[in-house]
């Protein structure tokens, strides 16, 4: 698929198919995410692919904003190491997976990760070291649901020549 259409096409998919994911795509999907810009080239990232179906339900209620996340075929949990642009670098990886996963025909949703009071908790239970922070949470499955893109604000409200 086509760069602009897969960005076109990436909304934020809550409800999948029961169906498996093969690994060969949730490989292509963490290549992907590993592919992201990275400050001072540091790549602070680590990437923990869920399938087993006892550890979605887990993660689904323990994230209360992903409570979907136990109907999905597998979940990426983001982890950076604690550097000075882990934040930015976990999101540039996380978008990818949400890009990468829409090129393929799957669904995907962007779950939010340290500012959350289940950031310790999922990372506990996915045994990431201390020094790691959990970005995001990336439930990916098959779409059960058809999620047309909504934005609010168009081309014309947000771009601005030369000065703001
Ligand atoms: C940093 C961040 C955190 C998010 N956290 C959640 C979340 O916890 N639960 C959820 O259902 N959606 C979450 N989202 C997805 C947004 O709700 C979604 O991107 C927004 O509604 C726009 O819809 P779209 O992705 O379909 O364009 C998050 C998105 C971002 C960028």
């Amino acid at each position: 698929m086509d760069t602009f259409d897969a960005i076109s096409k990436r909304t934020s998919v809550r409800a999948y198919k029961p169906d498996a994911v093969k690994r060969e795509m949730l490989e292509r999907i963490v290549d992907a995410a590993r592919r992201a810009p990275t400050a001072r080239r540091v790549e602070p990232w680590e990437f923990v692919v869920v399938q087993n179906k006892e550890t979605l339900q887990k993660l689904g209620t323990i994230a209360n904003t992903g409570s979907f996340i136990k109907d999905a075929a597998a979940c990426i949990a983001v982890f950076c190491k604690e550097t000075k642009y882990y934040l930015e670098d976990g999101c540039a990886a996380t978008e990818n997976i949400l890009l990468a996963s829409a090129g393929l025909g799957l669904g995907a949703c962007w779950v939010a990760g340290e500012k959350k009071p289940y950031a310790k908790e999922v990372s506990e239970l996915l045994g990431a070291p201390s020094d790691f922070r959990l970005v995001s949470l990336i439930p990916i499955g098959w779409p059960a649901e058809e999620v047309k893109q909504a934005k609010s604000r168009r081309l014309q409200d947000v771009i601005h020549w030369e000065k703001f």
